[in-house]
């Protein structure tokens, strides 16, 4: 089943009188329970797809369908709540609250929909990701790979359908990413999540179900993570044209 669709998203934006066109009519499904990976160059449009396809901007245009719902024109009173529980994101650079502990920033979704097992939830999320000794220190107070898994916990807590990650270890050393990434992609197992990552990391990219790339604003290409029998990202490669 189709959770997420795309449909001839184009984003341009404005800059003086110039017209930068950024998204050029890409279209995509996504499945539900996927693990779909982006790449693309800097500057291809990964970010801007993802703040699309996630409702956190609009496109000039096409639509975007989640669930079968057409929520392009979605007004910012509906997309907020359902920003806060069908979807989870998680940032390069981790967007916790400075002055709040990590249980707290964790909590923070969910107490917005006044969970009242927030707590409780928030406890079970960061004991699995090994941090309940830290619920109580401030984002400063941790390192860069235990900011980003209580940000991955935060992403969680509402038990989103589809969890986006835009480069979540990019400022991360490469062990710590790989561990950070590992974690995700367990999570989203063990929740049945979609799961929709930004990576440069080609063995991330080997294990998803498919790897889409972006060029100039477009899709260029289609890859099989070896999840579908492909035996990596480039050899079952289809260009598009
Ligand atoms: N708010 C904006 N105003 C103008 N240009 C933008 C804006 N946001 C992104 N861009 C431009 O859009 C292009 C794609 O950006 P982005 O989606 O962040 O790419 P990526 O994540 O693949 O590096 C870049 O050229 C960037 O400068
Ligand atoms: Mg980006």
């Amino acid at each position: 089943m189709t959770i997420l669709e795309a449909q001839q998203l184009t984003k341009t934006y404005r800059l003086g009188d110039r017209e930068i066109c950024v998204l050029d009519g890409v279209s995509v499904a996504v499945a539900e329970g996927e693990f779909l990976v982006i790449q693309g160059s800097s500057g291809s449009g990964k970010t801007t797809l993802l703040t699309l396809l996630s409702g956190l901007d609009k496109p000039t245009s096409g639509r975007i369908l989640l669930e079968g719902i057409d929520i392009t024109d979605f007004k910012e009173e509906e997309l907020a709540p359902l920003r806060n529980t069908s979807i989870g994101f998680v940032f390069q650079s981790f967007h916790l609250v400075p002055s709040l502990t990590a249980i707290e920033n964790v909590m923070f979704p969910a107490e917005l929909r006044h969970d009242h097992d927030a707590e409780e939830k928030a406890n079970i999320l960061l004991r699995r990701v090994g941090l309940l000794d830290r619920a109580g220190n401030f984002p400063h107070q941790l390192s860069g790979g235990e900011r980003q898994r209580v940000a991955i916990c935060r992403a969680l807590i509402n038990n989103p359908k589809i969890v986006f990650a835009d480069e979540p270890t990019g400022n991360l050393d490469s062990s710590n990413g790989k561990a950070i990434l590992d974690l995700l992609l367990e999570l989203q197992k063990e929740r049945r999540a979609t799961l929709i990552l930004v990576t440069h990391s080609q063995e991330i990219a080997r294990t998803s179900d498919r790897i889409i790339f972006l060029k100039d604003g477009r899709i260029a290409a289609h890859g099989l993570g070896s999840h579908q029998g492909g035996r990596d990202g480039f050899s079952e490669q289809h260009h598009v044209s």
